[in-house]
This record gives structure tokens, sequence and C-alpha cells, in this order.
């Protein structure tokens, strides 16, 4: 079932809550990331819970084992259901971060999708993104990451390359066919997501920017359901 996030990509908190205000009903999750959270902190994710919404907090942590284990736990205070890091943190920091009980899900980020295959060659001349991102999915699965977020393009990638685990997937750059790429670049349109079986599509700009934010998010439902009947839960 593919389920959509709103990126709440904004640093008013007047502008969040006419964003939520005009969605009620129709999408459920809304990313909270590093913008508005430092901006507005706590009461930027309350504003969510209070209309029955959920939270995937995207602060992308990536810090020594013990500060990010803190920090998902203080996440887990704030009631947010999802938090992600960069699973280029390693695998003792997944780990701690994984100990934590209870806790939001972890969601691991691969390779940021502004890096091109040249800013990857300072890891090893050598380095390829879709070898980074099998190993750093791989990473992420063995220790404990809730999902893998990437590129949509790296998805059937990776799902070719485990077809025996069940990995779920969290995908930024969609956008549906015709619409502004922004600074999007390898983009998939939501009904090629839907069919693809993409867990959770984090969309912004289509929806946040549109003229009539419900209508937009409502017409991006629409394609997914037609595009996979099976496969779409708004919740
Ligand atoms: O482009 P859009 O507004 O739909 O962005 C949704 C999310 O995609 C953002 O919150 C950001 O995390 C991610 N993003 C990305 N690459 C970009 C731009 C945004 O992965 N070039």
């Amino acid at each position: 079932m593919t389920q959509v996030i709103i990126a709440l990509d904004i640093d008013s908190i007047k502008r969040q809550e006419e964003l939520l205000k005009a969605l009620h009903g129709t999408i459920v999750w809304y990313k909270v990331g590093l913008q508005l959270f430092t901006a507005h902190g706590k009461r930027a994710v309350d504003n969510v819970l209070r209309q029955g919404g959920k939270v995937f907090l995207d602060l992308k942590l990536h810090d020594i084992p013990q500060t990010v284990a803190h920090a998902v736990r203080e996440a887990q205070k704030l009631g947010v259901d999802a938090v992600s890091l960069h699973l280029m943190g390693g695998a003792d920091m997944l780990r701690a971060a994984a100990e934590v009980m209870p806790r939001p899900k972890l969601w691991g980020v691969t390779v940021l999708t502004s890096l091109g295959p040249k800013d990857v060659t300072i890891f090893s001349a050598s380095a390829k993104i879709p070898s980074l991102v099998k190993s750093l999915a791989k990473l992420g699965w063995v220790g404990g990451a809730d999902a893998t977020i990437c590129s949509p393009q790296e998805v059937g990638l990776l799902k070719k390359t485990f077809p025996h685990l069940d990995m779920k997937f969290v995908t930024p750059g969609i956008r549906p066919a015709g619409a502004a790429l922004n600074d999007q670049r390898r983009v998939m349109t939501p009904g090629e997501a839907a069919r693809l079986g993409i867990d959770f599509v984090v969309i912004g700009r289509p929806i946040t920017h549109a003229a009539d934010p419900r209508k937009a998010a409502l017409d991006i439902l629409a394609e997914m359901k037609a595009a996979a009947p099976q496969s779409l839960d708004k919740g």
C-alpha cells in the first residue's frame, strides 16, 4: 500500500496550520523537516498530532551512537511516528538507535538525491552511487532500520538485488506528469510509484505550492488509485 507524506518544507507556523486545515481528511502523514522543526520545534509536531495526523520527523540524524540514540528517545517523547537517520552513520549508530524502546520507526537515508556521481568519489575513486545505495540499504536492513529512503529510481534495483527481503521504501522525487520539477532531477509519477509498490512517497511543492492544495492532493491520490487500485492507502 502506498501512503503519501506531505513535506511541510516551510518556515511559517501559520502556513502550516492553513495547509493542515486544507488537507484535513485527505492525507494523514506529514513530514516535519529541518526547516520547520528548527523554526518552531514541538509546536509544529503538535499541530499535526492534534488533528490526528502522523509525523515523519525528517532530521536525518548522523552522529555518534549515543547521541543519536538519545535523539531517538526524545523523538519518541515528541510523539512522532518516524524519524530519519543517515545510514552512513554506520552499523553501531544504527544499532544504538534501534535498541531504543519504545521508539518511532527508523527510516534510513542511503545516498542523498542531491549527490551526483562525482560527489561520491570522495569516498573512493571507484565509488558508484548504485553500489553505495545497495550497501547502505543492506546495512539498514541488517541493523534494524524500518525502511529505506532512496530515489524512486533506485527502488527497482534494490527490489531486484534483495528479492527475499521485505524492505520498505520511502521516496521523494515524485512529480505528477507535467508538473514543475523544481530542483528535483530523477523523478517518477505518483502512478508509477504506486505501481512499483513504494510504501511511502514524500511529496512537497506539487501540493504545498498548488493554488488549491486539497485538489492537488486528491488528484495525486486519484492518479495512484487508478494506477494501482489495490495499493493505495491514504493513511
Ligand atoms: O520536491 P518536493 O517539494 O516534492 O520535495 C519533497 C522532499 O523531497 C523534500 O522534503 C526533500 O526532502 C526531498 N528533496 C530531494 N531532492 C531534491 C529536493 C527535495 O530529495 N532535489
